[in-house]
């Protein structure tokens, strides 16, 4: 088969690495792709939101199947597109990709269907409401933009000043443009956090182990949310029987109400979760992969993800038997100087042919100029490594990262280790 991926992120760089793994492969393109995923792709000068260039390279060069995991894709449609031209794609409609691209349509559908999440309320251009509002419910409060903004668009206020303050730079300043014209602001919770990842071909549920985060910038959770710092799997934290709560209470009454909805949900469906006092809730839903998670949970998948990614498009995800280590894995993220704010590109990176057994280094933000590779990104590189427990897994991780070395480089010291 020939494979396109869309992307070029960490998350892409490892998908692409377990795709050129499958015997199925023919060819494999990537667009845009970055300079890790060239080593196993080729890469294909084609924005990622760029729908009818797509299509038509995907007719020209004779693409069997299209892999989409940006979440700006997905909500413009593009998996729509591809059917339409009669080319298999993976991953959710764009009506679909609602439970992400708009938090509003995401929270109206756990009222609906009684789903466990923060009560909350939506404002819609009227400021003098939201902010009447927030002094009606008092601190903590989490305010939370619309539409996508890189994992960027929430804010748990601890005052109201904060949260005000929050309210006015999405929909006064437009610090998100349009995805901040309407504002979600919903109850804060608290508890231990779990990131569940589902393949689901609008039928079958198979979750993916569940995996942690870290959003934060800074070590212990300080400073502003990132699009994630690190992440490890599986979480201590999800138990069994936590798992069976989380199928019967969440996963399956969410898919069958996309169903109910007439937005059936294939792909990998992401579950944020708050594991509170009075059992888990859902934090946000995202339409894809997650980036980070991905880069350690497909270093402990055994199945052909490939083989995988066509059952779910082709609705058989019941007849396949999906297998997972039953190692530990973490990837730490190497950052730009003044990431998640401005940053510097263009900086030479040394040490990446050093990554030893046990480890992989993933490409988020890189160039290839020919000669090195250079930092292009805000997130740079993610190394992940494997090991028997969680503490050999972030060990190895952090072996490796010294390893590496670019100007005004930063990463957290904290992944895995909380
Ligand atoms: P999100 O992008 O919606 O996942 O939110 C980013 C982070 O903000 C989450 O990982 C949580 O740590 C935090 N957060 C979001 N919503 C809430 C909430 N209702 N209560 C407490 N923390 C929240
Ligand atoms: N790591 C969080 C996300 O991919 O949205």
């Amino acid at each position: 088969m020939n494979v396109l991926l869309i992307g070029g992120g960490g998350r892409e760089h490892a998908i692409a690495v377990a795709l050129s793994k499958s015997p199925k492969l023919t060819k494999l393109y990537c667009a845009p792709g970055n300079g890790g995923i060239a080593q196993v792709a080729t890469c294909v000068p084609i924005k990622a939101t760029d729908i009818s260039e797509m299509a038509d390279f995907a007719k020209r060069e004779a693409i069997d199947f299209v892999v989409v995991t940006p979440d700006d894709p997905l909500a413009l449609g593009m998996v729509d597109a591809l059917t339409e031209a009669g080319i298999s794609a993976f991953g959710p409609t764009k009506a679909a990709a609602m439970v992400e691209s708009s938090k509003a349509f995401s929270k109206a559908l756990m009222a609906k269907y009684n789903i466990p999440t923060a009560a909350y309320r939506v404002f819609g251009g009227d400021v003098a409401e939201a902010v009447a509002y927030i002094h009606e419910q008092g601190a903590p409060i989490v305010v939370k933009c619309d539409g996508l903004a890189l994992g960027k668009g929430v804010v748990v206020a601890q005052t109201v000043e904060e949260a005000e303050q929050a309210v006015r730079a999405m929909m006064e300043d437009k610090q998100f443009g349009d995805s901040g014209s309407k504002v979600v602001i919903e109850a804060c919770m608290t508890g231990p956090e779990v990131t569940v990842l589902a393949f689901t071909d609008g039928k079958t549920i198979c979750p993916m182990p569940a995996a942690q985060d870290h959003k934060r910038v800074f070590d212990h959770d300080q400073g502003p949310n990132t699009g994630g710092m690190g992440a490890f799997c599986p979480s201590l934290n999800y138990t069994p029987e936590l798992a069976k709560c989380c199928m019967d209470t969440i996963f399956r009454p969410t898919v069958d109400a996309m169903g109910k909805e007439g937005r059936p949900f294939q792909g990998v469906l992401y579950f944020g979760l708050m594991l509170t006092p009075d059992g888990p809730k859902v934090i946000e839903y995202n339409a894809r992969f997650g980036d980070p998670e991905t880069q350690p949970l497909l270093a402990l998948l055994e199945t052909d993800l490939l083989d995988i990614f066509q059952a779910v498009v082709e609705g058989r995800l019941d007849e396949m038997t999906i297998q997972w280590s039953e190692k530990s894995a973490c990837c730490v993220v190497l950052a730009s100087g003044g990431y998640p704010g401005k940053y510097e590109t263009g900086k030479p990176i040394f040490g990446l042919d050093q990554a030893p057994e046990g480890a992989q280094i993933h490409h988020a933000g890189t160039r290839w100029d020919g000669d090195t590779y250079q930092t292009a990104g805000g997130r740079v590189l993610g190394v992940t490594a494997v090991g028997d427990t969680l503490e050999q897994a972030v060990e190895q991780a952090y072996k490796t990262v010294p390893l590496i070395q670019f100007e005004g480089m930063h990463y957290r010291r904290d992944i895995g280790r909380k």
